[in-house]
């Protein structure tokens, strides 16, 4: 395969350093250069220097024309529940006239509502829907994306949701990394004892994990911990499960109220802790210590209408690697658009813009443990690349809810192209 040669880029934001989770003030360089190009061997970055210099060293190759655009490394969406049925609409419209997201959830809606909805929904008819979603979530630059399952709570169900994301992996262009959530609710039909609770977390831990893992459909488990979902106690039985058959660790942690699980994240030395609106001052601490990434996912509490956002500068000063995130899902957070979320890492969470794309760059690979693959445009990482119709990396952010997104490759390929042009 012949060399491209990434040219006539206004800026190149190359996040190039260490191949794991930035820290502190780590994360306020985003590598930002002008008047370079990048050249790009056999799916791999090669190069970043003048073009003139990647010219003389790379003579045969295939130029593209950045037209003046801003040329960063794919971005990563280290949280999304992307496989389910029908939209939640309803449920939006209940919360603004008042009802809570918990309270929608304890009178059989919320996640309930998508599970009844994902096990009427035959395999075929979910599929199409995931590919049109991922399609659209890659639109806006994504190139990594994370996906869970967590919508079926039984065993076929769940294996259903997972066979789907292995069969778009196959079918698209972009990295897909699937997350076995089994442990997303406490079904319904296993609410009513004690007993019939504790069946469902061995469910989890005798067949649904070790089914998982033998099928090899799932690199991550997560578990739900919070008030009136999973304790820290049952939270830790199932990822410890998950760990003994090879799966990594993530956790959805502190998310509404405070209930240890940044603590519990930091003990089992879980890859990620996710949301964190509510962790403690000691989740803080713990996490600090250890090299768990704290991944914050503001379009959550923007859509449920909270006022509270996790503590992202708190966690930067402490050397706790932020990630940014979508959340992407039908209940709390129905986007797909990860560069919007860099505009509330900027507006609500307050980070620099360079910290709000190393979040969703570098950051977001360490959080699916691949920081040493992707994330960043330096030699020997994998060409992941998004270019967009910006001058200048702060418009990123600015342009909020627009895309400028031209196009993205994925190991050197075009994984996604707007038929819009530049500007
Ligand atoms: O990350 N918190 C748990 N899971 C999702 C919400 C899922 C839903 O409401 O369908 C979240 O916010
Ligand atoms: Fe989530």
């Amino acid at each position: 395969m012949s060399a491209l040669l990434f040219v006539n880029a206004e800026q190149v934001v190359t996040c190039a350093g260490a191949g794991r989770g930035r820290r502190g003030v780590e994360m306020a360089d985003a590598g930002v250069r002008s008047g370079v190009g990048v050249a790009v061997t056999s799916g791999a970055i090669a190069a970043v220097d003048s073009v003139a210099e990647l010219r003389g060293r790379f003579p045969d190759a295939r130029e593209i024309d950045c037209g003046r655009g801003v040329l960063t490394p794919g971005l990563v969406d280290s949280h999304t529940h992307g496989v389910f049925g029908r939209p939640r609409a309803d449920e939006q419209e209940m919360r603004a006239a008042g009802l809570d997201y918990m309270e929608i959830a304890r009178r059989g809606g919320g996640i309930h509502a998508s599970v009844r909805d994902l096990r009427a929904t035959d395999e075929e008819r979910l599929f199409a829907l995931t590919l049109v979603r991922l399609r659209r979530l890659a639109s806006y630059g994504t190139t990594t994306v994370e996906v869970k399952s967590g919508y079926g709570l039984t065993l076929d169900d769940e294996l259903k949701a997972l066979r789907v994301i292995a069969r778009a992996a196959r079918e698209l262009p972009l990295r897909l990394v699937p997350t076995f959530l089994g442990a997303h609710e406490i079904p319904l039909e296993h609410r009513e004892s004690a007993a019939s609770r504790r069946a469902y977390v061995e469910l989890i831990v005798n067949e649904m994990i070790p089914a998982v893992a033998a099928a090899r459909l799932a690199t991550f488990a997560d578990v739900f911990c919070e008030t009136g979902v999973y304790t820290v106690e049952e939270s830790r039985t199932i990822l410890d499960a998950a760990r003994g058959s090879g799966l990594g660790l993530k956790l959805h942690a502190d998310e509404l109220t405070s209930s240890g699980g940044a603590e519990l994240a930091a003990s089992i030395r879980a890859t990620s802790a996710d949301h964190l609106a509510a962790v403690s001052d000691a989740g803080i601490a713990a996490l600090a210590a250890g090299s768990t990434v704290a991944t914050l996912l503001p379009g959550t509490m923007l859509f449920l209408g909270k006022p509270k956002q996790a503590p992202a500068r708190r966690f930067i000063e402490a050397g706790v690697p932020v990630a940014l995130a979508t959340d992407f899902n039908p209940g709390t957070s129905p986007t797909q658009n990860l560069a919007l979320i860099l505009t509330l890492g900027v507006s609500q969470l307050r980070l620099s813009v360079s910290e709000a794309v190393v979040a969703a760059t570098v950051n977001g690979a360490a959080a699916l443990g691949l920081a040493g693959e992707i994330g960043q445009i330096a030699p020997g990482y994998s060409a992941d690349l998004a270019l967009f119709d910006i001058r200048d990396v702060r418009e990123l952010p600015y342009w909020y809810g627009d895309n400028r997104c031209v196009a993205t490759f994925v190991r050197g390929k075009p994984c996604y192209t707007s038929n819009l042009g530049v500007s």
